[in-house]
């Protein structure tokens, strides 16, 4: 019996070391989990957590790793939100999102006329909002960290000035920005080595310049980015390039510690992120309907499940649209009642299953976001959880940045509803929560989220993916705790997005039956395929057996989830 014994455990213990690094596949582990968009940058937070660094040592560490790896989303120059939990339930957020600078106002996206100017709000210095990320990062170190901040940007220093393999997705970019039209005289020198040629894959791409900015913050914490050297050539780049970002914009951007939004779906908590995000609430609104939903009598993804899912997401689309925007210039933003099972009541009411409801043009909707932010998850051996997103907007942000500095600027000023009053069915939203003021946080879709279990974290989970993040997230979470799939399968499982405007479902290519697709368009949905959506980092975490299990989406093909 013994030996029977002893043998299981051998093959449990090889297992165990074997798949505790692997790049798009289900991982286990014992001591604690990293997930994210580079299988490198997971390997650095999992390093942390074997030197004894808690979830968020490990999350600050993967975070400026991938500021060196992944430098489409992630970055210094940008935004994001941190929702922690620590092992006894206890949880909290970090609200580092950009903020619009002292000199903007309401109208500085329009012509005289009072029209939008075309790409003015994404593809200017003016569409840069002042970075939160070193603020954000540094103020989770101070309130949670056990390691020295300096422990855990060294790595991210190393990737940088000793440089690391080039992969694929690098160098798709790498071509993209040096094609003729795409490219400026910051994107073109970027990815080039000290011959002035592109970077080839397997070649080690070293960032001199950004070894030098990450120095600096290693050095001095956040002065090293607000402050002195860095705020300097920040504040002489935005003079140059027509911005209006300042060294005092610099010097007055805080980060903020906020309550999560909590919701509760048969018996589990969901922590999600509060406004600016219009994330967590969202979530909750959209997991409150679903929970009155009959969906155990549902085939899963039969038409009449994707049907009530859609309608779900409509209206809660919707609610975001009307009523969201940054918690400190809209004091009175009704998040209680559309958190509330009253209020999913009354929405679900207006739900019929034979017929789509139809979005008013003439009221709320918006346009997609490029699809290009990053979300990470970790947990350590003690039960601690951090679920990250953070984001530069579009995939390499403004596509702006200075070469001494050796990071791209985020474009974030265009989550800001660009043009009063202004609604359109392909849809710009004209709303007065989200307009540009000085000082204001834009909203932002970004959804990381944690779901409890007997008080305890459960699934640390994000994505991105612009508006369909919070709908990519939603369908996941729902995954787990109704369909009871395993973390990797409710991640690759394919997913639909509807966003009240415009006015349709997206599906993920190959989920739609003939048969379906007939159906739904019966009850009067219009449909649009697409390839992918999100890419979502996950890990759920068994209390019980102490095992963790972490999975990334095959959509990223250089991610990767790496336990102890
Ligand atoms: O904060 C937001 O909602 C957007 N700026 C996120 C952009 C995004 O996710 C793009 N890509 N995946």
């Amino acid at each position: 019996m013994n030996s029977i014994k002893s043998f299981f455990t051998l093959v449990l213990a090889i297992l165990f070391t074997i798949v505790a690094s692997s790049l798009n596949a289900q991982t286990y582990s014992k001591n604690g989990m990293v997930v994210s968009s580079n299988n490198s940058s997971s390997e650095v937070g999992a390093a942390i957590l074997k030197k004894g660094g808690n979830a968020i040592d490990a999350a600050i560490a993967t975070a400026f790793s991938l500021a060196v790896t992944h430098p489409s989303a992630g970055n210094i120059g940008g935004g994001g939100f941190i929702v922690f939990m620590n092992s006894e339930g206890k949880t909290t957020t970090i609200d580092f999102r950009e903020k619009a600078p002292l000199a903007a106002t309401n109208a500085m996206f329009l012509n005289k006329e009072g029209q939008l100017i075309n790409g003015i709000n994404h593809e200017t210095a003016k569409a840069i909002g002042v970075p939160g990320t070193v603020a954000g990062l540094y103020l989770a170190h101070q309130k949670y960290g056990s390691l020295p901040w300096k422990d855990l940007i060294q790595p991210a220093v190393n990737q940088a000035k000793n440089g690391f393999a080039f992969n694929w997705s690098l160098f798709k970019a790498a071509t993209h920005f040096t094609e003729e039209g795409n490219t400026n005289a910051f994107m073109d020198g970027y990815f080039r080595n000290e011959k002035g040629l592109i970077v080839q894959p397997g070649e080690t791409w070293i960032q001199t310049e950004l070894a030098e900015t990450l120095t600096l913050i290693r050095d001095n914490g956040r002065d090293g980015f607000y402050k002195g050297k860095t705020a300097k050539k920040i504040a002489a780049f935005m003079k140059k390039n027509d911005g209006i970002i300042t060294k005092k914009d610099l010097a007055k951007y805080e980060a903020i510690e906020r309550k999560p939004i909590k919701g509760t779906y048969k018996g589990y908590d969901i922590y999600s992120m509060p406004p600016p995000s219009s994330g967590g609430v969202a979530l909750i609104e959209m997991m409150n309907l679903m929970e009155l939903a009959d969906l155990k009598t549902m085939e899963f993804n039969s038409a009449e499940h994707l049907h009530v899912v859609a309608e779900a997401m409509r209206r809660a689309f919707a609610d975001r649209a009307e009523h969201l925007g940054d918690p400190d210039f809209n004091l009175n933003m009704p998040l209680n009642k559309l958190i509330s099972k009253e209020f999913a009541q009354q929405r679900f009411q207006e739900i019929d299953m034979n017929k789509a409801s139809q979005s008013d043009s003439t009221q709320f909707g918006r346009l997609y976001d490029s699809e290009n932010t990053t979300h990470l998850s970790t947990m350590d051996k003690d039960g601690n959880a951090v679920s990250m997103t953070y984001t530069l907007e579009y995939s390499y942000g403004s596509r702006l940045g200075s070469k001494e500095l050796g990071f791209i600027f985020n474009n974030e000023m265009g989550d800001f509803n660009p043009q009063a009053g202004v609604t359109k069915s392909n849809g710009q939203i004209g709303t007065a929560p989200n307009l540009v003021e000085p000082e204001k946080r834009m909203l932002s879709s970004m959804t990381p989220t944690i779901v409890g279990k007997n008080g305890k974290p459960y699934l640390v989970i994000g994505s991105p993916g612009g508006r369909t993040i919070i709908n990519t997230v939603f369908q996941t979470v729902l995954n787990v705790l109704e369909f009871e799939m395993p973390v990797d399968k409710a991640i690759e499982a394919l997913k639909i997005h509807h966003q009240w405007l415009p006015d349709y479902i997206v599906y993920e290519k190959h989920l739609l039956s003939p048969d379906t697709r007939k159906v739904l368009e019966a009850k009067g949905h219009t449909l649009r395929e697409r390839n992918n959506m999100g890419a979502l980092m996950g890990i759920t975490y068994d209390a019980e057996k102490k095992i963790f299990t972490g999975a990334s989406d095959s959509a990223q093909p250089d991610s990767g989830a790496v336990g102890y």
